[in-house]
């Protein structure tokens, strides 16, 4: 089969990678891909927003199945677009997408069908938000309901922090539309854990569990970023939380897509809070995460293609999963100023294979002759196997102690175990010690 990747990140390597593994793929295609995916894929120069160009690519060179893992592209109808033209696309369509499109959409469709998820209320307007502000206990979460590029997500210690979230979202619109609505939503404590599922519409399948490591630096502190290293499993997911979540949350949530009439074909991203009352929701994404897919493809023993064609053939009810025996542990190189303004263009040393246990994905590189450069914000990740996740840490830090360029930056406590709710425990060492001051911490 001929495959189309949309999109050119970490999470589009992997997907080009686990594919070209398997028997059935015979060509795969990325747009606009990157540097590294150049190695496995052809590369063609379509922006993933631009449907028209994608579709008449896909016709022309007799693409049998695409699959788009962004969501911009999702939420604006790219599925839609594809079907309406007769072609096989992997992900939800428009109106399934909205689970991640708007978080108001999600936090009405949790509590309709009793998924857990922490307590909120929904504002248009600014003075009835600070009304309820008022009488909210701290830290609380605000939350632009638009999609804002990972930044619509405000913690605010204080009435003061969160009247000015409040004017920067509903008046100064600094998140644009996105930022007509707010949620804003109950402070949960605990660690988190990002569960990606694949869906056909009537069944939903679980992969194995992975946690993100969302802030820029070390301990948790820093901006928010996209995720700086991702480990799976994800210790935290035990059997016991495992079965809640089944229960109280996937199997109900499946159950609420279809009562809906949201036909879900893809990949559902589940972010967990584990938290001492059971697994809570804190967001849905209609697409597999960045850099989750990199740690949890690594780990899968199954065909990729055949579960997406699992997935839009409607036939999961009875397919397996197979997991290898590993932990893995995924660490990303980012350039320096990301997650702000990044400087890039520079020459990346020491890459090279590093042998079966580890890979390296490409993200923002471009390649020129047989040279690497940089090329965006976050550059590539360092996954590493082992038979345990102290193995798959010490070889991912190994390996990425022999890579450099300038101004590289990487987190180091990527899987550290001690360090699992430090998010939580700075915010309120921040609050405790500085009580008073405006904090809105940038998700
Ligand atoms: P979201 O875009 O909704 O995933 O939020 C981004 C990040 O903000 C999450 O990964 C959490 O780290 C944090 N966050 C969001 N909502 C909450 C909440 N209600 N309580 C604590 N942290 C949250
Ligand atoms: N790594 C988090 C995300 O993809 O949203």
């Amino acid at each position: 089969m001929k495959i189309l990747v949309v999109g050119g990140g970490g999470r589009e390597h992997a997907i080009c990678w686990a594919l070209s593994k398997s028997n059935n793929v015979s060509r795969i295609y990325a747009a606009p891909g990157n540097g590294g995916i150049e190695d496995i894929a052809q590369c063609v120069p379509i922006n993933p927003m631009n449907f028209e160009e994608l579709i008449a690519f896909a016709k022309n060179v007799g693409v049998d199945l695409t699959i788009c893992p962004m969501d911009a592209p999702l939420v604006a109808g790219i599925v839609d677009a594809f079907q309406g033209e007769g072609l096989t696309i992997f992900g939800p369509n428009k109106h399934a997408a909205q689970i991640e499109g708007s978080k108001s959409f999600a936090k009405d469709f949790m509590k309709k069908y009793s998924i857990p998820t922490a307590s909120y209320e929904v504002f248009e307007d600014y003075e009835a938000a600070m009304l309820h502000v008022v009488n909210s206990e701290f830290p609380l979460v605000i939350k632009a309901d638009g999609l804002a590029a990972g930044k619509g997500v405000l913690i605010c210690a204080n009435i003061e922090s969160a009247e000015r979230a409040l004017d920067s979202i509903l008046n100064k619109r600094i998140f644009g539309a996105s930022g007509k609505t707010v949620v804003i939503e109950e402070f949960l404590h605990g660690v988190e854990c990002s569960m990606l599922c694949f869906c056909d519409g009537e069944n939903i399948l679980p992969m194995t569990s992975a946690k993100d490591h969302k802030a820029a630096f070390d301990r948790d502190y820093g901006p928010n970023t996209g995720g700086m290293g991702v480990i799976s499993p994800n210790p935290h997911y035990t059997r016991a939380v495992s079965l809640r979540a089944t229960e109280e949350i996937f199997k109900p949530t499946m159950e609420g897509f279809k009562q809906e009439g949201i036909d879900f074909v893809g990949v559902l991203f589940v972010g967990l809070m584990l938290t001492e009352d059971g697994p809570k929701v804190i967001e849905y994404n209609c697409r597999p995460g960045d850099p989750e897919t990199q740690a949890v493809l690594m780990r899968l023993d199954t065909d990729f293609l055949d579960c997406m064609l699992a997935c839009v053939h409607k036939k999961l009810d009875n397919f397996k999963l197979r997991w290898k025996n590993s932990a893995t542990c995924c660490v990303v190189a980012a350039s320096k100023g990301y997650p702000g303004e990044p400087k890039t263009g520079f020459e990346i040393y020491g890459l090279r294979d590093f042998g079966k246990d580890v890979k390296i994905f490409h993200a923002g590189t471009k390649k020129d002759k047989d040279t690497f450069f940089t090329n965006g914000g976050r550059v590539f990740n360092v996954v590493a196997s082992g038979k345990d996740l102290e193995e798959a840490r010490e070889t991912a830090y190994k390996t990425m102690n022999s890579i450099d360029f300038l101004g590289m930056h990487y987190r180091k406590d990527i899987g550290d175990l001690t360090d699992m709710d430090t998010f939580a425990q700075n915010i309120l060492a921040i609050i405790n010690k500085k009580r008073g001051d405006n904090i809105v911490v940038d998700m």
